[in-house]
């Protein structure tokens, strides 16, 4: 794969003015926002100059134009895994398709067809003439990519959904989550999708195991078992091994990465959820966002955008974080869904080389709920000593009746943006104190006010249709793709994930039978002691 390869620091500055970029600036609003699809993308409010672009751009060129290619090309821009990146080609219609990647394209074609077959038998109330259960809950038992993606589709797009079926999503090992859900299940009636890339995920199967044993605990024979399950996987012979009938095994690829595999049939709890006609509007909506994103010019491009402010916030300003902030119950999970995304595409200490990063690579990304996260953590946002460059997200048009809430909630979105920016200054500030003078109201003052040029994009939705939805992930997907590229970092891979993974699995056993655990740390085996004397006591 041909990186950057960056091994010197980048040029850095010390946060600037935006107020002043904008006074500067007759039509910056203008030249930093555009209309893509259903999305408005407005970054004006970001500590970014003329010049930042301008460098930015320039540094773009070099690597950008390239690795788009290779990506849409079907390279192996997966170098570490040998691997092309196919989650782009999951959404692309049969017809556009590059002819040296049609096998791909036809296996995919195939496995929607299958996915429909299941969505249509199912929403038509035929799901036993395809040898399931006729479901009235779905319950996807996966973790990380084989959650987060169909969960938030499903959370966001809930007024698209059939009211006639109930979806769930189980994804930690903690029993708790299966614990709470079973009893609320009818067992004959219940339809298990285990979504697993690898097939090899211990949470998964551990609660595929524990799914199976409560059917079979509660009235359903074993003979039936296979009429509640079906699989999602690139290890197709690993989820017959675990007990999944063949033709309940809906296929992956390995060249779509977990956290881009929602566009595949690691989709299907949504799809199931939504109909077909929506899933398939979700791809349509992703698609014409890979469109843009291949065929726009770099400096019009919004995906390479998101991307330079990225880069820029991490190295030029050294921003450490990037709050999400979604201004829109359905999209409570949206931060949660780029955490993944973003943090194991690009949290990665070398290059796709092997060199030994000497820039920031990832920053932290977090989120939440606008307006909750106002009155909890807004405060540390406008005044605290740690800048926070912020991506909020909104709606236009809401799915609800009640229009004063929702006017209040857009009213709330944009204030604090402008708030971010404008902040409130030490005279401002000190006018508005009564009843103290001096030193005193000096002091008031100076916790009164607001620093402002607090940098933030904000992205308006039209409404959250399902197009619209997959316009706004397939844009972050492309961004996280393009910032690695400027990061010279391989995007596809997580090999940060493993060590924990191994390291659970050779503590189990201590854990269950107080063995001795061989060579872990004194802390380590102070809290398996813990553990053990505690259970013995009860
Ligand atoms: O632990 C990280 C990870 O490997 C993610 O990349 C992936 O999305 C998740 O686990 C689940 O993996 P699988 O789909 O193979 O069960």
């Amino acid at each position: 794969m041909s990186v950057a390869k960056l091994d010197v620091r980048p040029i850095t500055r010390a946060p600037g003015n935006i107020r002043a970029l904008f006074a500067d600036e007759s039509d910056r609003t203008g030249r930093l926002s555009a209309k893509l699809g259903a999305l408005w993308i407005d970054v004006s409010k970001q500590d970014f100059s003329a010049a930042d672009e301008k460098a930015l751009l320039a540094f773009a060129e070099s690597v950008v134009p390239s690795g788009l290619a290779r990506l849409f090309d079907g390279a192996l821009v997966n170098a570490s895994e040998q691997r092309p990146a196919l989650h782009w080609l999951l959404r692309t219609p049969i017809e556009k398709v590059p002819a040296h990647l049609s096998e791909f394209a036809l296996k995919n074609a195939a496995i929607q067809k299958h996915m429909r077959q299941i969505v249509e038998a199912i929403h038509t109330g035929r799901a036993e003439e395809l040898g399931f259960v006729q479901p009235l809950d779905v319950v996807n038992l996966g973790i990380g990519g084989s959650d987060l993606g169909p969960r938030l589709v499903v959370d966001a797009l809930k007024p698209h959904c059939t009211p006639a079926l109930n979806s769930h999503f189980i994804a930690n090992v903690d029993g708790y989550a299966l614990h709470a859900l079973l009893p609320k299940l009818r067992p004959a009636k219940t339809l298990f999708i285990v979504a697993s890339k690898s097939f090899n995920t211990h949470e998964t199967l551990l609660n595929a195991q524990v799914a199976r044993s409560w059917l079979l605990q509660n009235g359903v024979l074993e003979a039936d078992i296979g009429r509640h399950f079906l699989a999602v996987s690139a290890n197709v012979p690993a989820a017959v091994a675990f007990g999944i009938r063949a033709s309940s095994v809906l296929a992956m690829f390995d060249s779509v990465g977990g956290r881009y595999s929602l566009w595949s049939a690691v989709g299907l709890s949504a799809a199931i959820s939504l109909g077909w006609s929506n899933f398939e509007a979700l791809l349509a909506g992703a698609h014409l966002v890979d469109e843009h994103v291949r065929t726009a010019e770099t400096q019009k491009n919004q995906a390479v955008r998101l991307a330079l402010l990225g880069y820029h916030n991490g190295n030029t300003l050294g921003h450490a974080s990037q709050a999400v902030i979604s201004y829109d119950e359905r999209l409570a999970r949206f931060p949660e869904f780029l955490q993944q995304l973003e943090m194991e595409s690009n949290g990665k200490g070398v290059t796709a080389s092997g060199d030994v990063l000497m820039h920031a690579s990832s920053p932290v990304v977090w989120g939440g709920l606008g307006t909750n996260v106002q009155h909890a953590f807004f405060q540390a946002i406008h005044q605290g000593t740690q800048i926070v460059p912020i991506d909020f997200v909104g709606v236009i048009n809401p799915d609800h009746p009640f229009r004063e809430n929702h006017d209040v909630l857009l009213a709330n979105l944009l204030a604090q943006s402008s708030a971010l920016l404008l902040g409130k200054n030490f005279e401002a500030a000190r006018a508005e104190i009564t009843g103290l003078t001096g030193a005193a109201a000096d002091a008031l003052a100076r916790q009164k006010m607001f620093p402002g040029n607090r940098p933030s994009s904000t992205i308006l939705l039209d409404a959250l249709t399902p197009s619209a939805l997959g316009q706004l992930l397939a844009l972050y997907e492309h961004k996280t793709y393009l910032l690695s590229l400027l990061l010279g970092v391989n995007c596809f891979d997580q090999w940060g994930v493993e060590l924990g993974k191994l390291i659970a699995n050779k503590l189990l056993p201590a854990v269950q039978t107080g063995v001795q655990a061989e060579g872990f740390d004194d802390s380590t085996q102070g809290l398996l002691q813990q553990i053990h004397q505690h259970r013995q006591q009860v």
